[in-house]
């Protein structure tokens, strides 16, 4: 992909959302994402600022789009990848094997041997089996083992699926040392949308204590994998996570400690940077029992597509209504609806709304997380198109990293 032959730049001035506007004016009828890459450059300036001593490792399930990849790809960040797919997807861009972590516990052989060949070396395992797998199939692999720490509260919990349990991890450490494997460090995920920070205290602490544990039956770990739990919303902000993981890496590994410290954001980096733009292409008025009116809008995307992260992010998504009609009605309680003919498809309860007609459009900030990669074309609905857009500064930015990594590779 020629990164930067697919951005459209934006004018002096304008923005992805006057972009989103100008297309609706032109008279396009489907559905579709506006990207902001500058939002994602814009976001990992952030991470440098305030995590500098954590290596962000972008988490590739989170939106697997070859412009996101390609855009981290010339920013330099590694990859945490969950699959042979998705490694095979990052290395295709020509990104280094040992910028990729390998990060999911429970691994078909065949993706092991996958990796293996194309010299992954970094794994992540949290139970005995997968390593007796990785034994047989890859035993030079540098280990992470991943330990069990849940947030309070997350978006998405993943602690009742991966993870050993602190207190068990030590018993498993022996069993690797036994099978001669070579684990390097620790690693852990709180939970995705994580509104917990101090649980990176928590985590990082135990982590310590494995380190310290480790090192009795001759482990030297060098790595430590703070996972993902990032926000990514725009009215969101990094500082309370940044805080909590700074002063707990200050405390218990310090810089010149020898550890490196990464990270495995998704959401993080892609959330804010899609706004997705939905047609009204149909439209029921409902009588209610005391003589008003509400209404049922059907949009030309649904719990199929991109609003799949209502049922498996848990997302919340907010339908900012962009009137195109004249006609100023009262205001009225609506219901947003997909355009399947699956009764479940349904986008939002009910909420007041400025009475929309049919060619008026409902947008969606912050859906660049965990929509895409999961969307599909059930009843023949086309999954929005995305068009991606950089004001000139992002892009200068971006032609010079791609110029140096040209200039690198020679
Ligand atoms: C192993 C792993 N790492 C990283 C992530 C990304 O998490 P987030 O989007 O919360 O940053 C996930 C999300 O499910 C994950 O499973």
């Amino acid at each position: 992909m020629e990164l930067i032959k697919e951005i459209a730049v934006l004018e002096s001035g304008r923005s992805a959302w006057q972009a989103m506007e100008q297309m609706i004016n032109s008279g396009i009828q489907d559905a579709f994402f506006v990207m902001d890459v500058g939002e994602i450059v814009r976001r990992h300036h952030e991470w440098k600022l305030k995590l500098p001593s954590v290596e962000p490792f972008y988490a590739v399930k989170c939106n697997d789009s070859p412009m996101v990849l390609e855009v981290l790809n010339a920013l330099g960040t590694g990859f945490d990848c969950a699959s042979e797919g998705e490694c095979a997807k990052v290395l295709a861009m020509g990104a280094d094997p040992s910028r990729i972590i390998f990060a999911n516990t429970v691994k078909p052989a065949s993706h092991i041997n996958f990796v293996a060949k194309a010299g992954v070396a970094t794994l992540t395992f949290d139970n005995e089996e997968e390593l007796y797998k990785i034994q047989a199939l890859y035993p030079s692999a540098k280990l992470v083992i991943r330990i069990r720490c849940d947030a309070s509260s997350a978006q998405c919990v993943l602690g009742m699926k991966f993870g050993v349990e602190v207190e068990d991890a030590f018993p498993l450490l022996e069993t690797a040392r036994a099978l001669g494997l070579d684990v390097v460090g620790v690693s852990f995920h709180v939970g995705s949308g994580c509104s917990d920070p101090p649980v990176f205290q928590r985590a990082i602490q135990a982590a310590r204590g494995l380190f310290d544990a480790a090192k009795r039956i001759g482990f030297e770990f060098t790595l430590l994998d703070i996972g993902g739990g990032f926000p990514g919303n725009k009215d969101s902000s990094l500082d309370n996570i940044a805080d909590v993981v700074n002063s707990a890496l200050k405390e218990f590994f310090p810089v010149g400690c020898g550890v490196r410290v990464i990270a495995e954001p998704g959401r993080f980096y892609v959330a804010s940077a899609y706004t997705l733009a939905t047609l009204i292409h149909s439209k029921r008025r409902v009588k209610n029992k005391d003589g008003t009116n509400s209404f049922m809008y059907y949009i030309n995307d649904g719990i199929y597509g991109s609003f799949n992260c209502l049922k498996y992010d848990h997302a919340v998504v907010k339908p900012i209504p962009l009137k195109r009609s004249k006609a100023n009605k009262e205001p009225a309680i609506g219901t947003i609806w997909g355009p399947t003919c699956d009764g479940e498809d349904q986008v939002t309860g009910p909420l007041m709304l400025p009475e929309m007609e049919i060619g008026d459009w409902f947008v969606f900030e912050n859906m660049g997380a965990y929509t895409l990669p999961i969307s599909c074309g059930f009843n023949g609905m086309p999954v929005p198109e995305v068009n991606a857009f950089a004001d000139e500064k992002t892009l200068l930015e971006l032609k010079n990293i791609t110029t140096l990594n040209k200039k690198n590779d020679l």
